[in-house]
């Protein structure tokens, strides 16, 4: 039988470049600064990062607006840089993905500059120009993610363009085959220097439909993921056309050994829907899964747990993440900063089968910093932004309990400002009973029982308010209750306790243990 690949039963882990280290002191992270403290990934065990953007961007949407699919951010490093990167991972047994953008180039990339030169210039058809409606203004009633009309009006060339982002970001017109052509080159590109996979921004973008049909109207009531601004996205994103994208990337990821992995921002509500972007395991490798990310924590948990593992096909590997740069940190989000809470949440998180990703700081259970109107730096979401304001989530990490965190050179101002000192690796690593040595044994106990494949689960009985699971040879018991619960009766010995001084199960607390009889 062939090996599983590496992902499954591993844990990746999120690294936005320009909050992790900064190296040269000019207050971003650094790919070099990457360098430097990927002791601290090997330490954790972590199996493989995610690099947030690291390609050249004017950054109107922090890299998400590509203007060279080839190159390095010069604010982030070299080439060179990055080729050390990998090689110095890959050296400790760490995988490096990139994060890709096709659904949008930025307005400054040269494909789009000589698209605006003219009706008739050689890359015109790469975006989506249309002209106004019959009666004037833009094509269709499609909303970009700020609420805004999503097309911007060109007046040099008379038509309008598409943006599902900022006006900065027009998006790629993929009825083109010359895009899937770039596109194939720009994957084998990084392949071939051995980037390990990638994360796919707006997997569920590409296509749009080619007729530019309105939106339908959101229905009241809708859960929150069907829709934004009173629309249901019907025909700008989750088009049947491209899952012919993910079919032909995957027979290019696996053209290599280790075949390079498809990590998709399949950003649906709909379980089934996502599903769909495993195809039948000939398209994406893995997908997030965002009903588990937006759920209520703890309550919705299990539930939706369970829907994923029955809705994914077989053999698909679910994906489980708390936090992002974009949705926030789970140690707020989901746990309001309780620290039984978050203990949980983790617990939770690294003993699902499948593969879980973590965001820089989680480790060490890092929260949300709220940040000043006047230090913001995202110039998508602002504090009324229906999502909430992103750069919260995106602030320097921790590494001391210093004024500059170790981040970066003491006295330089980083570009965002560091959350308070009470988490941070330092303090933490000394501690065994901190979140940062939870997380590592956690992580441990994965490798040596949940990896090299994906786990089974099956839900066990147990009393109201406890989430109990054998997961591969190990038992989970989670009391997700605010009472002290029985353990459940196949508990034999205890490996874990998310709480070290606890006995029992108390409110908010896990346990991992060996099933005395299954
Ligand atoms: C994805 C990214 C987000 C970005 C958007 C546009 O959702 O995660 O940060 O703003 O795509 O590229």
């Amino acid at each position: 039988m062939a090996a599983s690949p590496w992902w499954h039963g591993a844990v990746l882990y999120q690294l936005y470049v320009r909050s992790w280290r900064d190296a040269n002191g000019d207050g971003y992270g650094d790919i070099p600064g990457i360098i430097e403290r990927l002791d601290h990934l090997s330490w954790l065990g972590i199996d493989g990062l995610w690099l947030s953007p690291t390609m050249p961007s004017p950054d109107a949407d922090w890299g998400y607006d590509v203007s060279d699919y080839t190159g390095v951010h010069p604010e982030l490093g070299t080439l060179a840089d990055l080729d050390a990167l990998i090689a110095e991972a890959g050296r400790r047994g760490i995988r490096v993905l990139l994060d890709l953008v096709p659904n949008h180039t930025s307005s400054a990339h040269p494909w789009f500059v000589d698209a605006a030169s003219g009706r008739d210039a050689a890359h015109r058809d790469y975006y989506v120009w249309a002209d106004p409606a019959p009666g004037g203004g833009p094509p269709n009633n499609w909303l970009d993610s700020t609420g805004k009309p999503a097309w911007q009006w060109h007046a040099a060339t008379s038509q309008y363009y598409l943006h599902n982002f900022l006006p900065a970001q027009p998006d790629l017109n993929w009825w083109d085959p010359a895009v899937h052509d770039e596109f194939r080159r720009i994957l084998e590109f990084w392949f071939d220097r051995g980037v390990a996979g990638f994360r796919i921004d707006v997997a569920h973008g590409l296509y749009k439909d080619a007729e530019l049909r309105d939106n339908p109207p959101l229905p009241a009531g809708s859960e929150p993921m069907a829709g934004r601004f009173g629309l249901r996205p019907v025909y700008n994103a989750n088009r049947p056309e491209t899952h012919g994208v993910y079919r032909a990337w995957r027979k290019i990821a696996e053209s290599y050994s280790p075949a390079r992995l498809l990590l998709g921002e399949t950003w649906t509500g709909d379980l089934a829907n996502l599903a769909s972007y495993y195809g039948d395991d000939d398209e994406l490798q893995l997908g997030f899964n965002f009903p588990v990310v937006f759920a209520r924590f703890p309550d919705e948990l299990p539930g939706l747990v369970e829907r994923t593992l029955a809705t994914l096909p077989p053999g698909a590997c679910p994906v489980w993440t708390g936090s992002n740069h974009d949705v926030g940190r789970f140690p707020s989000r989901w746990c309001d900063g309780e620290p039984a809470s978050i203990r949980l949440a983790m617990l939770v998180l690294l003993t699902l089968p499948g593969t879980t990703v973590l965001y820089y700081g989680d480790e060490i259970g890092m929260t949300d910093v709220t940040i000043p109107p006047e230090l913001e730096r995202d110039p998508m979401t602002h504090r009324d932004s229906p999502q909430g304001q992103r750069d919260r989530a995106r602030t320097p990490m921790r590494w001391d309990a210093a004024p500059d965190g170790g981040f970066s050179a003491p006295g330089v101002t980083p570009w965002l400002p560091i959350g308070p000192p009470a988490a941070n690796v330092a303090d933490q690593r000394g501690d065994p009973d901190s979140v940062l040595s939870l997380c590592r044994r956690l992580v441990e106990l994965r490798h040596a029982e949940l990896g090299g494949g994906i786990a089974s689960y099956r839900r066990l009985a147990a009393a109201p308010g406890i989430w109990a699971y054998q997961t591969g040879p190990l038992l989970v018991a989670a009391n997700l209750g605010a009472t002290p619960a029985a353990m459940p009766a196949e508990v034999g010995q205890i490996l874990l306790r998310t709480d070290p001084s606890g006995s029992g199960l108390g409110p908010r607390e896990g346990i991992i243990a060996r099933p005395s009889s299954v």
